[in-house]
Parts: C-alpha cells; sequence; structure tokens
C-alpha cells in the first residue's frame, strides 16, 4: 500500500471553521496546521492500530472520538465506512460540526455517565483530553470509558507523560512527578467576555509517568504500550511509504497509552 486510507485534499469541510474554534484546540489559528497536525495524529495512530492490533480503521466499527473538539481529528475517521462517534464538552463546537454536516455527535457533561450504553465501542481515542483532569476526574472517565468499551475494546489516549515532564517541567516539577507518579497544575486562565469558548472548569495539565499508568490505568485495562510523544517508533520502516504525503511526521508531543479492555471488573 503506497497510499493513505484518505486523501488530504477531500478535507475542505472545516475550510470556514472560525479560527477561534480552531485557537480553543490548538492554541494557534493555522487552518493548515490545523489540518496537518489532525492528519499526522491519525496517520500515527493507524501505524499504531497496524502495529500492536494488526488492524485498519476501516476494519473497525462503533469508534468513539471522546473529547473531539472542533474535529481535528474525527474528520479523518468519517470519511471512513464505518460507524463514528464523537462527544464533547464544548456546546459550541459540537453545534458547530453537527451544522455541517457531521452526524453521530454530542455534548456531554464535565462527568459521567456518557449516553452511550455498555459494551458498546470497538475502538475509543481521546487526544489531549486525559493530559488535562485532576487525578479524581480521571478515574471516573476511566471507568466510564471501560463501561462502554466491548470486551477487547481498543483505546488509544494520549497524556503528558515521560517525554513531556523531562523537555516541559522545571527540575522541582519533574522531581514531584516522578515521586508521586502524577502532578496536577493550574495553567489556564479564563476569558470573562467569552465564556463558550473557555475550558471547562477542572480541565487544567496533568503529568503522569509511566509507572504509573501501569499501576493504576491497569484497574481497567491491559497497556500495551505508551508510545513517547516523539512517536518515531513507530514510523522508523513504514512512514516512507507515506513520504508523497508528508515529508516528515513530527512529534505528537503528548504520549500514546495503547491499551485493551481488560476482563476484570473494576472494583476486583
Ligand atoms: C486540547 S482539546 C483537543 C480536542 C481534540 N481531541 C483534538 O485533538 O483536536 C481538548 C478537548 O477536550 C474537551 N474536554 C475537556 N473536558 C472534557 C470532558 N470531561 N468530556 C469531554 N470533553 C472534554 C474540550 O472541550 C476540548 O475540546
Amino acid at each position: 500500500m503506497n497510499k493513505l486510507d484518505f486523501n488530504l485534499e477531500k478535507f475542505v469541510g472545516l475550510r470556514d471553521i472560525p479560527k477561534e474554534y480552531i485557537n480553543y484546540v490548538c492554541g494557534h489559528t493555522s487552518y493548515e496546521e490545523f489540518i496537518l497536525s489532525g492528519a499526522e495524529v491519525f496517520l500515527i495512530f493507524e501505524l499504531a492500530l497496524n502495529k500492536y492490533f494488526n488492524k485498519k480503521f476501516s476494519s473497525l466499527d462503533n469508534i468513539l472520538d471522546f473529547g473531539c473538539g472542533a474535529g481535528r481529528l474525527i474528520q479523518f475517521l468519517l470519511e471512513l465506512n464505518t460507524n463514528v462517534y464523537g462527544c464533547d464538552v464544548n456546546s459550541t463546537l459540537i453545534n458547530y460540526l453537527k451544522k455541517i454536516g457531521y452526524a453521530n455527535l454530542y455534548k456531554n457533561n464535565f462527568i459521567p455517565p456518557l449516553k452511550y450504553e455498555s459494551n458498546f465501542f470497538q475502538f475509543i481515542q481521546s487526544f489531549s483530553v486525559f493530559s488535562h483532569l485532576a487525578e479524581n476526574d480521571e478515574c471516573i472517565w476511566l471507568e466510564e470509558l471501560f463501561r462502554i468499551g466491548s470486551p477487547g475494546c481498543i483505546y488509544f489516549i494520549t497524556i503528558h507523560g515521560e517525554w513531556v515532564i523531562q523537555n516541559i517541567l522545571s527540575k522541582d516539577e519533574q522531581s514531584i512527578a516522578k515521586t508521586d507518579g502524577f502532578l496536577f497544575k493550574n495553567v489556564h486562565t479564563r476569558s470573562s467576555w467569552n465564556k463558550k469558548m473557555n475550558f471547562p472548569d477542572g480541565y487544567e495539565c496533568s503529568f503522569h509517568t509511566t509507572d504509573y499508568i501501569y499501576k493504576n490505568w491497569s484497574k481497567y485495562f491491559d497497556i500495551i504500550d505508551i508510545i513517547p510523544g516523539d512517536g518515531s517508533q513507530l514510523y522508523q520502516d513504514s512512514y516512507f511509504k507515506y513520504q508523497n504525503i508528508f515529508k516528515k511526521i513530527r512529534p505528537m508531543g503528548q504520549d500514546l497509552v495503547i491499551a485493551k479492555k481488560n476482563n476484570k471488573a473494576v472494583n476486583s
């Protein structure tokens, strides 16, 4: 296979997206960067699906993008001939995506439950949501994502992990993160004039060590691997077949936790 499952030129649906929506999810206002970074993450996820599960997105049914934001990633999933769902706490973004024709989206509350039935999804992805939740909120959301995943459901969840801890945090913060395994920092200021585009209260910045993930997330999932934020281990061999589209895939920044629903009950 020399081509991706998608054609970048097709992604004109979001061409008129207001810049403040891009800014909310990406922290910048470049449309090209919004599309390209989404395509890069989609490609990294596709490579990981292939490497760890010998699967492609198009072979999965009932996919959820939890915290889908302004559609940066879900736009690629929606091109596949499969059932794709998305949810986010931001009603402005969800209403916008629905208005331009994206189906199966809904606005959830900051805390669970989601409206989906138990054991429904084969694949759940969440980019840059679990890198921002307090420990207690994280626990209840992991439990909820566990509930709605079908047996063997695959989870791709990004975090600020070892790669970010080493490259972003101060020495003092690194030391706290390493001792406790988890660090939560208040980082967001919220606008008083544009409340619709504020992050929800409680959405700040969290950092996890690899040990913490294996110890605490194993209650819900079999942790298959944690891919460092530079992603390079994934595309050493395979990315050359994509070089007609990507000259170079840039780091995702966030570490990617690759997990699978395990058979154990959450509280056992
Ligand atoms: C940094 S943005 C990333 C959006 C999208 N995943 C992407 O990669 O472009 C984080 C998103 O998480 C959403 N969010 C925050 N807390 C949430 C929650 N409890 N449930 C669902 N979405 C949440 C925010 O509204 C925002 O759209």
